[in-house]
């Protein structure tokens, strides 16, 4: 398991970056407790250095895990969000002790592909089972991401809400705000 925590004093932001790699036992409950317990008491150490709004990013492969330790953290996590999948889910949700949560954010990038990669050199190992360069895709994008609401005082979410858009919507929506803007 690796840890990488990101803050920004002034806001009090703090993001954790929680990856469990493929030398982890992933299959034992005695990993994925020693996983709980150590994303718990990294929480509760931003928390108690003063971190208002700490967010939890999940990368794992596994969805009953990322889930469960949305679970396990809600109330003392901002926000758990999953990635690694590259796949959005669409079960955004603020838990009942005030945790907004998502088992995968999705990808920003060209999703006329292979979670990122060129198609045809994923098919052929697909197909044929052999190794294959995987280069990464381009091409139009889409953006996805997660907009959580969140109240600093508690530290508590309001709301989570899924963005799953094309090129062509970030442009209009751009375009748009300049207008509004004036700018
Ligand atoms: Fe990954």
């Amino acid at each position: 398991m690796m840890w990488n925590t990101a803050a920004t004093a002034a806001s009090r932001l703090v993001r954790v970056n929680l990856a469990t790699r493929p030398d982890d036992d992933l299959t034992t409950r005695a990993g994925q407790a020693q996983r709980a317990a150590t994303a718990a008491r990294e929480v509760a150490r931003l928390k108690a250095e003063g971190a208002q709004i700490v967010f939890v990013d999940v990368h794992a492969e596994v969805t009953s895990e990322k889930i469960a330790m949305g679970w396990y953290l809600d109330g003392q996590a901002t926000a758990v969000v999953g990635t690694h999948t590259h796949v959005q889910t669409a079960d955004a949700r603020v838990l009942p002790n005030g945790t907004a949560y998502l088992t995968d954010v999705g990808m920003t990038g060209p999703h006329d592909s292979v979670i990122g990669v060129v198609t045809e050199a994923a098919l052929g190992r697909f197909l044929n089972a052999m190794p294959a360069k995987f280069e990464p895709a381009t091409g139009v994008a889409r953006l996805n991401a997660a907009i959580v609401t969140a109240d600093p005082a508690s530290g508590r979410a309001m709301a989570v809400e899924r963005v799953n858009m094309s090129a062509a919507e970030v442009e209009a929506l751009a375009a748009a705000s300049a207008a509004a803007t004036g700018s």
